[in-house]
Parts: structure tokens; C-alpha cells; sequence
């Protein structure tokens, strides 16, 4: 008897209690003891490892809210409801998903602008970020409003993010497409004149493939008082690659337009005429430099002109 307590108390017990912080810290689960989840038609069941493999699957399934684990039996159980039915076992473990905000339209009612954390599902991780809480959340990708921040940079530095999401920043094109997760957002560029005036350009689908596919944009539906980044067919926004001055993918032999333009954005060389890499260039430069290396709209402005500020921005709707 004494013998028995001892192998179980070692083989069983130790790995749920090494488990349980590793849930907590990880992967953000609440935890009940001496449950699993009575089968219905939202359950799926299969074999697991352990309790963690078992949450990872779960982890790894959007759809899933809660899991049991039986660890004499080995039996998994995912399950979309939040509240499913459930039995007292004694050798059960039950978890729930916490739901913790995945982008700014997830804070709680009458949060107010700033940095929050946000929790990126795709890779279980924390990630700050700038909430403009106006009209239900929007989560900020990218602002420009002082040149104090370099944005003539390389494909890593977009590719994971930079500056300081107090002030100027991008948001990192992999933390981009793991915010959407597959989805479509919109994509709202709100911009300023240096005379005040403001316009936005709203994009009612916006999506950018992964890094195998160089970021390839989705950009359509438009609508707002900016003017249109899609609006000349030759000057397309939507289907091209991103670029970076050491990441050329802008179909252009003659040169790289992420050189002439000063930034990394989804350019294409696309029109025989001299400013023909982009109609829109949020991330380029503060200064009086050529026309096509600055900050500009050219919808809105018609004219090469230095913006005060661009802040580009996503909710799901
Ligand atoms: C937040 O506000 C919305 C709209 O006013 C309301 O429908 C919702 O119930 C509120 N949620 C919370 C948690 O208070
Ligand atoms: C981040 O930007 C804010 C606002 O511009 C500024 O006050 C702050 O000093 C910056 N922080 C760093 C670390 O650069
Ligand atoms: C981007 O993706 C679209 C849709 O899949 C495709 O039609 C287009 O050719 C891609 N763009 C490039 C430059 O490969």
C-alpha cells in the first residue's frame, strides 16, 4: 500500500504539479481540479501526453474554450463551449481559455488611449502596444509624427518591429499578421497637413500574407476623405510585396524603389512616369529630401508634400 502511494505520489502527482505553473505561466488557463467535460456535440476527444499536451492542442485551436484531461486514461477532451457539462473525477483536470484582449477592441468599455498589452494567440506571447480607444478600440500598426525615429530600415527591423509605441512606430510585419490571425481587419490611415487639416483612408479588408509570401497585401474597400491608395490602376497598394532596402520585391529591374523611396512599404514599379513607386508613403522621411523619400499621400495633397502626421490603425469588425 505504502509502496503504491509512493509510485503514484512520484510518477503522477509531480508532473501535474510541474504542469500546473507551466499552464499558468504560458498559456493563460484557469484551472479546476476532479472535472472532465461530459461529451456532447461542441466535444472532441482524443489522446494526449499529458495535461499540457493536451491544453497545447487546445492552444493551438481557435475554436476550442475549455479541455479536460484524464490522467489514468490519457483521454483529451477540447471543447467550444465556455461552460461546458461537466463530471467530478478524481484523477480530471478541466481548464478554460482566458480570454485576454487580443487587440485594442478587446480593453474593457471606457479605457482610455495608450499603451496596453495585447496577447498574440499565434505565438502564446505578450506584445505592447498603442490603443486609440475612439470608436471601439483601434489597434495602432504604425505612427509618424516627429521624424524622431529611423524608418529607412532593413527587412529583420520590419519584419520584427521597431521604435517606441509611446511615439513612433511600426508594429513588426509578423506581429501584424499574427494579430489578424487569418482574419480580415480594417485598416484605417488617419493623416495631417502641416496646416492642421486632417482626412483618414479606411480600408474595409485588410490582410497581409506571411513572411514566405514577403507580406503580400489585401487592400480593398475603400472609403474616407483621403483619396484612395488603390485609386490609379497602375499604382495598385493591393497584391504587392513588401520591400526593404536589402529586400527588393518591387518588380522594377532599373532600381529599388524601398532606395528612392527611403522606406520599407509595399512598392511596385509599375508606371513609366518619375514618381512611380507608390502613391502613398507613410513610412518615409521627415526631411526636406527628394520628393519621393518623404512622408506623402499623394491622393489627398496632389503634390509631393510632407505630412505632419500618419498613424495607421486596425479593428476587426
Ligand atoms: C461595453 O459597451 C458596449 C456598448 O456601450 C456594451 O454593449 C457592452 O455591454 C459593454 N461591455 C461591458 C463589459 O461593460
Ligand atoms: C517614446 O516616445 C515618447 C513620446 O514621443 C517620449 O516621450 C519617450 O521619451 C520615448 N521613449 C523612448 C525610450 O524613446
Ligand atoms: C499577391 O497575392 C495575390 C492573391 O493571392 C496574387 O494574385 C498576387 O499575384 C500576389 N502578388 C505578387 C506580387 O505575387
Amino acid at each position: 500500500m505504502v509502496i503504491i502511494i509512493i509510485i503514484y505520489g512520484v510518477v503522477v502527482i509531480n508532473p501535474i504539479c510541474h504542469g500546473t505553473s507551466d499552464i499558468k505561466k504560458k498559456m493563460k488557463f484557469t484551472l479546476e481540479k476532479e472535472e472532465i467535460i461530459v461529451s456532447s456535440d461542441s466535444t472532441t476527444t482524443t489522446k494526449a501526453d499529458s495535461v499540457i499536451q493536451c491544453t497545447t492542442l487546445c492552444t493551438s485551436e481557435q475554436e476550442c474554450e475549455t479541455a479536460s484531461y484524464d490522467h489514468t486514461t490519457g483521454q483529451c477532451r477540447l471543447d467550444s463551449n465556455s461552460n461546458p457539462q461537466t463530471k467530478t473525477i478524481k484523477t480530471g483536470i478541466l481548464v478554460f481559455k482566458n480570454h485576454e484582449p487580443t487587440d485594442c477592441s478587446k480593453m474593457p468599455n471606457g479605457s482610455i488611449n495608450g499603451v496596453y498589452k495585447i496577447f498574440v494567440n499565434n505565438v502564446n506571447r505578450y506584445l505592447d502596444v498603442y490603443c486609440d480607444m475612439t470608436a471601439g478600440g483601434w489597434t495602432v500598426i504604425q505612427r509618424r509624427q516627429d521624424g524622431s525615429v529611423d524608418f529607412y530600415r532593413d527587412w529583420l527591423d520590419y519584419k520584427k518591429g521597431f521604435g517606441n509605441v509611446s511615439g513612433e512606430y511600426w508594429l513588426g510585419n509578423d506581429n501584424i499578421f499574427n494579430i489578424l490571425n487569418g482574419k480580415s481587419y480594417s485598416l484605417r490611415f488617419d493623416l495631417e497637413r502641416s496646416s492642421g487639416q486632417r482626412s483618414y483612408a479606411q480600408y474595409e479588408i485588410f490582410k497581409i500574407a506571411d513572411e514566405s509570401e514577403d507580406y503580400n497585401l489585401t487592400l480593398a474597400g475603400y472609403s474616407g476623405t483621403a483619396g484612395d491608395a488603390n485609386w490609379n490602376r497602375f499604382a495598385q497598394l493591393s497584391g504587392q510585396l513588401f520591400s526593404t532596402k536589402d529586400r527588393d520585391n518591387d518588380n522594377w529591374d532599373g532600381g529599388k524603389c524601398a532606395t528612392t523611396s527611403k522606406a520599407g512599404w509595399w512598392y511596385a514599379k509599375e508606371v513609366l512616369s518619375r514618381y512611380d513607386c507608390t502613391y502613398v508613403n507613410p513610412n518615409g522621411m521627415y526631411v526636406d529630401g527628394n520628393l519621393e523619400e518623404i512622408v506623402y499621400w499623394h491622393p489627398w495633397t496632389n503634390s509631393f508634400e510632407i505630412l505632419k502626421s500618419v498613424t495607421m490603425k486596425i479593428k476587426y469588425f
